[in-house]
């Protein structure tokens, strides 16, 4: 495991996402509608554009694109046209600074579904 800080809590907006950068990886760092803390890939599957930019709602993040919703605890798309997960990390809170690490995800992740 390998947590670094991707920003501090206060940075991210209630409802809302903040895109990092992390190791090259970009990561949307979301608060959801009950101020839980998710970190996710930032890329949508669909067609390669920032989720952190889309709307959150409950405990999914729309895609501003084409408005496929993903699941912040499994990464899992749960409408079209998005059909592949994004990763989901591991976010520990340290105080005020959010940390993830990168280098594993905790839910399948892009890989597992094209593999399926
Ligand atoms: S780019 Fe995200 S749903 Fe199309």
């Amino acid at each position: 495991m390998s947590l670094q800080k991707a920003c501090a809590a206060a940075d991210i907006p209630a409802s809302g996402a903040l895109r990092v950068l992390l190791e090259g990886v970009p990561v949307a760092v979301v608060r959801d509608s009950e101020g839980g803390l998710h970190a996710i890939g930032d890329t949508c599957t669909h067609a390669d554009v920032s989720l952190a930019e889309g709307e959150v709602d409950d405990c999914s993040i729309e895609c501003w694109l084409h408005g496929s919703r993903f699941d912040l605890r499994t990464g899992r798309p749960t409408s079209l046209p998005a059909i592949r997960p994004v990763p989901v990390y591991s976010l520990t809170l340290d105080g005020d600074d959010v940390l993830v690490d990168v280098t594993t995800t905790i839910n399948a992740g892009d890989t597992a579904a094209k593999e399926s």
